[in-house]
């Protein structure tokens, strides 16, 4: 069991900080969406006092609907029916509305690869919205084809690459229901989703270029549909097609019967695949991220009103507008990569830059490069990245022109003052404003966020709620906290891009987000409002680590230790990283007989790395006679991360079962 979270201190910023603002320029104001205080309050006060008026507009206005809802909002709490009665399709949304307008012939996405290690330059490819409906109709087909229907779920397992967003859409054009697993993850990982969703079919590529590397997802593939349990359960039995995309042209195998090459699908198929009608609430795609228990939640979206949100968000929170070049830098596994690379900038009619490689590929002037060749105008990326690009130095930006910037954001994780600073000055060169977002798989779209150009900012702070979100900071009554004060944060009212549950596991989803507090959404992460309202995220509450803006669940990565045939309990921990945030630390106890190793540590990081995926490899394994814990059984974790940072033991160790242990753990340093 986990150790109930505790309400943090709160005060990781000086006040100082605080003190420091930054106000959007007056050019910047009169030339966006929303360009004054006046604005935000009336529009901010009518989502909260009228909500379902407020969201019936914008649901009207915004999207293109094949039948009109009947009802704004149906709240059984926890479970929210949003613009019930309605139909629609978000592939219309994205690709149709803009064709026969003057966006038809415009980039709708722009694609970079990786380039080669000899520093040849990657490819390119541009895709018009004209094209990418094209392509989408075209593979929509194909997933028929092959016997795919309405509500199917469908696993991408893709590269960066323009066919990641091809698929998403295809599997939105005739309803299917899409789990985007990212790159990273391994072959376990796919088969463990697979079985959760019971997905029909993955597609997937003979591999991803990654820093000059290959990484073999189709091999992964071959290897997670053969996985069976220690019971004998076959975990992906399920899937009954695999599509597979040339990519980088290494020998794979394919099986007859089973696996096609997407090339050879497409080539007859139609371009013509009339658009699903789709109830508002179906499930649009599932989400695996990382919670403080057990394996992944999939996280569950619906079709109206996860849309509306990415949308809306998109249009205000990035002024996106006609002539911009946008480019958030997530990959589409992760949930940033589907709001704000593919539905959001599309359903704007926005281009979209999508890029295939590391940042420091072959040299750490990677994004700078690439801002300078397209003329970027808008770069969205994580605290962790732009960490990284600080210590490698301002040289590499430096060498190009940046001038075409004119936003900026940061997401995944808090941004500590001194890298907005970084970011603002090196990179924004002071003219850009810097908009901190902070939301969740979860929550579908950004919460909390600075509106440019009406938002005055200060440096690591997400600054206040977007339209109709209702944040609040409270103890562990659930009572709010007065300002300046660390607590809980919740949200109090349901949105329309909210998560509808967690695939087949209502339960979970009850305890997990809506029994911590009464009547609230509960995050899981620490915060305090300050004197000005502006809500300062201080991290996770919960076990559940931000690895370089990555969600991690300790209860995973020990369960990955446990399961291999040396080791009897771990408990893994986070420790602060001044790049990544926080990386893992992982106290071992090995069988009898056992001897502690570096080479068992290696080994150990190589299992987790083949159970979950290289992102959550331990950064650091101690290896400890025992585990320090209560009377009554349970791993004081408390103590651990102290241990794990270095930090002096605090704290009441009265419970202790054996005092010693800490003293071991501690002065350990091989
Ligand atoms: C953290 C990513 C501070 C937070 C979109 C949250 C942030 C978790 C911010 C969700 C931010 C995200 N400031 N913390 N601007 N954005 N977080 O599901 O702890 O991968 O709960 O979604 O990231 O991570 P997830």
């Amino acid at each position: 069991m986990p150790e109930k979270p505790s309400v943090p201190a709160g005060s990781f910023t000086s006040v100082l900080n605080e003190k420091r603002q930054f106000k959007p320029s007056a050019a910047f104001s009169k030339a966006a969406h929303l360009g004054s205080e006046a604005a935000y309050q009336k529009l901010y006060r009518e989502s909260i006092k009228s909500p379902e008026k407020f969201w019936g507009r914008m649901a009207k206005q915004e999207l293109i609907w094949q039948r009109p809802f009947k009802k704004v909002l149906q709240w059984k709490e926890p479970f929210a029916k949003w613009f019930v009665g309605g139909a629609l399709n978000v592939s219309v949304n994205c690709l149709d509305r803009h064709l026969g307008t003057a966006t038809a012939n415009k980039a709708a996405l722009i694609w970079e690869g990786e380039p080669a290690a000899d520093g040849k330059p990657g490819e390119e490819r541009t895709l018009t919205y004209q094209q990418l409906h094209r392509e989408v109709c075209r593979f929509g087909n194909v997933l028929k084809q092959k016997g795919i229907q309405p509500g199917d779920r469908v696993i991408i397992y893709l590269p960066m690459v323009p066919e990641a967003a091809i698929a998403m859409l295809a599997c939105t054009r005739i309803g299917a229901v899409h789990s985007v697993v990212f790159g990273g993850f391994s072959a376990q990982s796919v088969a463990d989703r697979v079985q959760d969703c019971g997905a029909k079919m993955i597609i997937t590529s003979d591999g991803g270029y990654r820093r000059g590397g290959v990484v073999p997802l189709k091999k992964n593939v071959d290897d997670a549909l053969e996985i069976r349990t220690s019971e004998g359960i076959h975990l992906a039995a399920s899937v009954s097609s695999v599509i597979v995309l040339r990519r980088t042209g290494h020998e794979i195998s394919m099986r007859t019967g089973r696996d096609f090459w997407w090339h050879q699908e497409i080539e007859h198929a139609a371009s013509e695949c009339p658009p699903a009608r789709m109830d508002s609430e179906a499930p649009l795609f599932i989400l695996y991220t990382s919670g403080s228990t057990g394996k992944p939640k999939g996280i569950l979206h619906s079709t109206g009103g996860y849309l509306l949100g990415a949308k809306l968000t998109t249009r205000y929170v990035f002024d996106l507008k006609e002539s911009d070049v946008y480019w958030c830098t997530a990959d589409v596994g992760w949930v940033t990569g589907h709001s704000y690379v593919v539905y959001g900038p599309l359903a704007n009619g926005g281009t979209s830059l999508m890029y295939e490689g590391a940042p420091n590929f072959p040299e750490p002037d990677r994004f700078w490069r690439i801002v300078d060749k397209y003329r970027v105008t808008i770069l969205y990326t994580a605290p962790t990245a732009i960490r990284a690009f600080m210590k490698w130095g301002d040289q590499w930006p430096n060498k190009h022109d940046l001038s075409s910037l004119r936003l900026l954001g940061s997401v995944g994780e808090p941004i500590n003052p001194e890298a907005w600073m970084w970011y603002f000055t090196v990179i924004g060169k002071k003219r850009c404003p810097i908009v901190d977002t902070w939301w969740q798989t979860e929550t579908g779209s950004i919460l909390i966020t600075p509106l440019p150009g009406v938002t005055p900012t200060k440096p690591g702070s997400a600054t206040r709620a977007f339209f109709g979100i209702f944040p609040e900071v409270v103890d562990e009554q659930g009572k709010g906290v007065p300002r300046n004060t660390g607590g809980k944060l919740v949200i109090r009212k349901p949105w329309p891009s909210m998560l509808r549950g967690l695939w087949g596991d209502n339960e979970r989803y009850k305890q997990v987000y809506w029994s911590e507090v009464k009547g609230s959404y509960f995050t899981g992460d620490g915060c305090r409002q300050d004197k000005d309202g502006y809500f300062w995220i201080v991290g996770r509450i919960d076990d559940v680590l931000n690895v370089a803006g990555h969600r991690i669940g300790t209860a995973e990565v020990e369960s990955a230790l446990v399961s291999h045939p040396s080791v009897a309990e771990s408990a893994v921990v986070g420790r602060p990283d001044e790049l990544k945030g926080q990386a893992l630390v992982a106290f071992v106890t090995l069988k009898t007989g056992v001897t502690p190793s570096s080479q068992l540590r290696e080994q150990l990081r190589q299992h987790v790395g083949k159970e979950i995926g290289p992102v959550a490899k331990p950064d650091d394994i101690r290896f400890a006679d025992l585990l320090p814990k209560t009377r009554s059984g349970k791993i004081m974790r408390r103590f651990l991360k102290q241990v794990a940072s270095g930090a002096e033991i605090k704290g009441d160790t009265t419970t202790l079962e054996d005092l010693s242990v800490l003293s071991k753990l501690s002065s350990q340093d091989d």
